[in-house]
């Protein structure tokens, strides 16, 4: 698809929804081990390949004007795959910060890691504790990596930290509602994305932020992740600036016509 001068701009300064808020994406980047296999190269290659793109797709979010970026790095459900990819994966994130955590701070970038922390091994907490206090003050541009991340697992995680406030007293079984659940979640208090991207030809969220996608948009690009950039991300921005978020009311234009 070819950009029109005023639909690019439009693109530069994507408004979310809630009031002027700036836009949350999240990106289950899916398809390395395909880009490789095609290539005739191991899955490693993938891998490695797709830290790459994370890096141009993070500095062209920035440049579009994306407040957040929530990226799916590594699943619950991952850990069942070859042990020798998972130590793969799991040494390409520490790489990845290792290399990129300084332009990160000096960039104005504040990083989280959403998931569970139990399984990580000791020299990947330090480095995932590392990322998130040296840019605790930051606030140009957020990046949340979801990494030993399961929306399935978060859910149950958050209905257990309110059951134990319940059984220490501290609350009452009534006072459960929405937001108070939502406040037990590995993401809060970020909101929720607006629009969640796949990469890689699959139409699945594959256990991704199971909750907070409720009412996002979703987008299927049919590009293998290592091969994802600034311009993919551009068009899904543009797609979705195309849609109507009707989050269960009826269109305004109904609400005209209707008197
Ligand atoms: C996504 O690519 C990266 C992770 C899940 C860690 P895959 O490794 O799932 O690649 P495909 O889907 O097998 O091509
Ligand atoms: C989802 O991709 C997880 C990440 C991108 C990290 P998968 O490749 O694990 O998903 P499935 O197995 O195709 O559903
Ligand atoms: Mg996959």
């Amino acid at each position: 698809m070819s950009l029109s001068e005023g639909a690019a701009s439009r693109a530069l300064r994507p408004q979310g929804p809630a009031g002027g808020e700036a836009l949350h994406v999240a990106i289950i980047m899916d398809g390395n081990g395909r880009w490789a296999k095609q290539r005739g190269l191991p899955r490693a290659f993938g891998h490695r390949a797709g830290v790459a793109a994370l890096r141009r797709t993070v500095e062209g979010a920035e440049a579009l004007g994306v407040g957040r970026l929530t990226v799916f790095g590594f699943s619950t459900e991952n850990w069942t795959r070859p042990q020798r990819e998972v130590s793969e994966i799991l040494g390409l994130m520490k790489a990845y910060f290792a290399s990129d955590l300084g332009r990160l701070e000096r960039g104005g970038v504040r990083v989280r890691i959403i998931g569970r922390r139990e399984n990580l091994s000791s020299d990947l907490l330090a480095i995932v504790d590392e990322a998130e206090a040296r840019t605790a003050k930051n606030e140009k541009f957020h990046l949340q990596v979801a990494f030993n991340y399961g929306g399935r697992a978060d859910i149950a995680d958050a209905a257990r930290r309110f059951a134990r406030e319940v059984e220490e007293g501290r609350a009452r079984a009534s006072d459960l509602d929405e937001q108070r659940f939502e406040a037990q979640l590995s993401t809060a208090p970020a909101p929720a994305p607006d629009l969640v991207i796949r990469t890689g030809c699959e139409r699945r969220l594959s256990n991704f932020l199971l909750w907070e996608c409720a009412y996002a948009e979703l987008i299927f690009q049919d590009v293998y992740w290592p091969d994802y950039g600034p311009d993919h991300l551009r068009e899904a921005i543009l797609e979705f600036q195309s849609r109507e978020r009707r989050f269960g009311q009826v269109a305004v234009d109904d609400v005209l016509a209707a008197g």
